[in-house]
């Protein structure tokens, strides 16, 4: 019962976007939107920045993953990408010539603190995000910054295992203390992760991002367990989010005046057929994807739909971790690319191997008897079709 309320929130959300996108898009104007709305383009740090060696930045994991032969299909890495650590004040202007007054970025770690939690703050890290948000607000664009955007120093990997150590919990926290007091100043949007349950799966249980822990059927790594590691993994990100939010609104907030949140990749879904089967086995494929987190930050605990299929395999909150909890978000974050058909498969015929959902007991699918949910478009066209490809509906 418990996380309706927000699972309404997102099912409302979710239909605005695809309402005010598919049918009218043709027709949409500035004048439709309040004017205090907020258009904004988003980037990643080690998607954009490049200049992975300079300015005193140590290695993140993801240029030890992408550095590893035969990891990226064409050999390619971020080691310049598109060079926006030089070349910000280009970008943000870009971006003004675009009419967008928001900007969503995140932060690298390994710039700002090359050793994590150890040694000190890099002055040539907090100059390069100072000179960009001093950048974006001279041109009325707001930023949006988020703290972790999947990489990490890889110092934390190497030390302790980085998520899957409770210790990660403390640095992250330092971490967030460390910008909040740099940035906050500007900075009135946080978010504490960017689609976490996307590197959580893709890290821990798919092995296809960074660490690339995985087990079959999952697929074959050279370390990791795909049953168990993913609770362990969003537990302790689940409870990063808590250690930052806690920094935020006890030493930064009233001073400040911002807000912090989370951003979630939030897959709907929709019951293959009109049964009690496949209704639940909708419910528990959203279960398993975003009320996994946002559910213990919101009420406190995991979702029921999860706790009734893993048991004791999903850990549980001390008493301390729930206080911790009880700060909240001041938002949730809602990245929207696609809703898929999801179908039971815990009563009747086996669930298919190695699929994100197999532990939700559900098989997805972008369509129903060969027809497509909805117009493919854009980046999901080839990995939602590639994802549903692999079981076809024999009804
Ligand atoms: C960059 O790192 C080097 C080597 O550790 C150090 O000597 C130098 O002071 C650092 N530069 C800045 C500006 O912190």
């Amino acid at each position: 019962m418990a996380g309706k309320a927000w699972r309404q929130l997102v099912a409302v959300a979710s239909l605005l976007s695809v309402l005010w996108l598919l049918p009218w898009a043709s027709a949409i104007h500035r004048s439709d939107f309040p004017v205090s709305f907020l258009f904004g383009t988003a980037t990643s740090s080690y998607q954009i920045e490049g200049a992975y060696l300079e300015g005193n930045k140590s290695l993140s994991n993801w240029d030890v993953f992408t550095h590893a032969p035969g990891r990226i299909k064409d050999g390619s890495a971020g080691d310049i990408a598109d060079d926006h650590y030089h070349r910000y004040d280009e970008d943000v202007e870009l971006m003004n010539s675009l009419g967008v007054n928001a900007y969503r970025f995140s932060i690298s770690w390994a710039r700002v603190l090359p050793e994590g939690r150890f040694g000190r703050v890099n002055p040539l890290g907090i100059e390069f995000y100072n000179k960009l948000i001093d950048s974006l607000l001279l041109k009325g664009i707001e930023p949006f910054v988020t703290l972790n955007h999947y990489d990490i120093p890889q110092e934390l990997e190497d030390r302790y295992g980085a998520w899957l150590s409770a210790e990660i919990q403390r640095d992250f926290g330092h971490f967030a203390d460390v910008c909040f007091a740099a940035f906050g100043d500007r900075v009135k949007y946080w978010t504490t992760f960017n689609e976490p349950n996307v590197a959580v799966l893709t890290g821990y249980m798919l092995g296809t991002y960074p660490p690339a822990r995985c087990s079959p059927p999952f697929g074959s790594c050279a370390g990791g367990d795909s049953d168990a590691e993913p609770y362990v993994t969003t537990h302790n990100v689940v409870l990063s989010h808590a250690t930052a939010v806690e920094i935020y609104k006890r030493k930064y907030q009233s001073k400040q005046k911002g807000l912090i949140g989370i951003v979630m990749y939030t897959t709907w879904y929709e019951p293959l057929t009109d049964t009690p089967e496949d209704r639940l086995a909708a419910e528990r494929a959203l279960a398993f994807s975003v009320p996994w987190f946002v559910d213990p930050i919101v009420y406190g605990d995991y979702p029921p739909e999860m706790r009734q299929v893993l048991g004791s395999r999903l850990p549980t909150f001390s008493p301390e971790e729930r206080r911790k909890l009880g700060y909240k978000l001041d938002f949730i974050g809602i990245n929207h690319y696609t809703t898929l058909y999801a179908r039971d498969c815990m009563f009747s015929s086996g669930c298919p191997l190695g699929q994100g959902t197999q532990h939700a007991l559900a098989a997805v699918t972008g369509e129903r008897n060969g027809v497509p949910i909805g117009p493919p478009g854009g980046q999901c066209s080839t990995s939602c079709l590639t994802a549903s490809r692999r079981w076809s509906p024999t009804s």
